[in-house]
């Protein structure tokens, strides 16, 4: 039985799974796919699915002192519960009862609740709020790894992170952002910025407009990384640019009992000719 559940309403059509409370899809009315599933998706339940938006938690990447492991933690390789469903919105629950034999889980074995809520319309809305259920303090990080399509990531720019500074995880070096991002090779890089991007590649404009988030990160695997792996068609690299709004290492939210804390993202599509609000 498939964990999906469809959403096919006058301004939108989507998806999101049960499978890691994961967006696989989002299509505005009379336009294209905004964000880009990889045709090589592992949709099996417990494995990491390629594209959409994988949610990150309790840690981003391999968490502090790069020491944990599962990479970005355990929710997404998780069942969630679907608690409710609109025409345009879905509300999915994760707690530390449905975890308590996934990988990873006894790194981080704190009393949580985790909602998803997503809302497919002209603008597709995702917010996580991550509850402290239990009765001693926690630490996490998080993301909403978004992957986006683009014609070209080699013609495509980022803006919006200039001034920022950023890890650069490919050269471990860090560097301060020189007006808009562009790609020329792999990318993969950890910007302090609270600020808003906005992804270009000459057809269409994306605009993420965020709160809850002190790291954005910026990710294409480029084409010698992607051969490696397995889920990616060697040829698709250059279709996707992931725009990820984080908690990363370093920028961990602390929750105390009863505490919540939400991170959001707002996706919109501004027509060519309007300028972005
Ligand atoms: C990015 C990380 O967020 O996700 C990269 O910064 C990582 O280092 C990428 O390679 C993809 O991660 P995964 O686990 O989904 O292959």
């Amino acid at each position: 039985m498939s964990d999906a559940v469809r959403i096919n309403n006058p301004s939108a059509t989507g998806e999101v799974r049960a499978h890691g409370a994961h967006v696989t899809a989002w299509t505005p009315a009379g336009g294209d796919p905004v964000l880009w599933l990889s045709p090589l998706a592992d949709l099996s339940l417990g494995s990491a699915i390629r594209g959409g938006v994988p949610v990150c938690f309790p840690w981003f990447g391999n968490g502090p002192g790069d020491a944990y492991e599962p990479k970005h933690g355990f929710a997404r390789n998780a069942t969630w519960t679907v608690v409710e469903r609109t025409d345009e919105c879905v509300r999915l629950r994760l707690t530390d009862a449905d975890v308590a034999d996934l990988p990873g889980r006894d790194r981080w074995p704190h009393a949580f609740t985790l909602e998803l809520a997503v809302c497919f319309g002209t603008d597709l809305l995702i917010e996580l709020t991550c509850t402290n259920s239990g009765d001693t303090p926690f630490s996490y990080g998080n993301a909403l790894h978004s992957y986006f399509a683009v014609d070209d990531v080699r013609q495509t720019t980022v803006a919006g992170l200039g001034g920022a500074s950023y890890r650069d995880k490919v050269s471990g070096g860090s560097d301060v952002q020189d007006g808009p991002i562009r790609f020329t090779g792999e990318t993969d890089r950890v910007y302090e910025s609270v600020a808003d991007a906005v992804v270009d590649d000459g057809t269409r404009r994306i605009m993420i407009i965020k709160t809850g988030s002190a790291d954005t990160v910026v990710w294409n695997p480029w084409q010698d990384k992607a051969a490696k792996m397995s889920d990616v068609p060697d040829d698709a690299w250059p279709h996707l640019v992931c725009i990820e709004a984080a908690n990363a290492p370093g920028h961990e939210i602390t929750l105390a009992p009863g505490a919540s804390h939400a991170l959001s993202q707002r996706i919109k599509v501004p027509e060519r000719s309007a300028q972005p609000s």
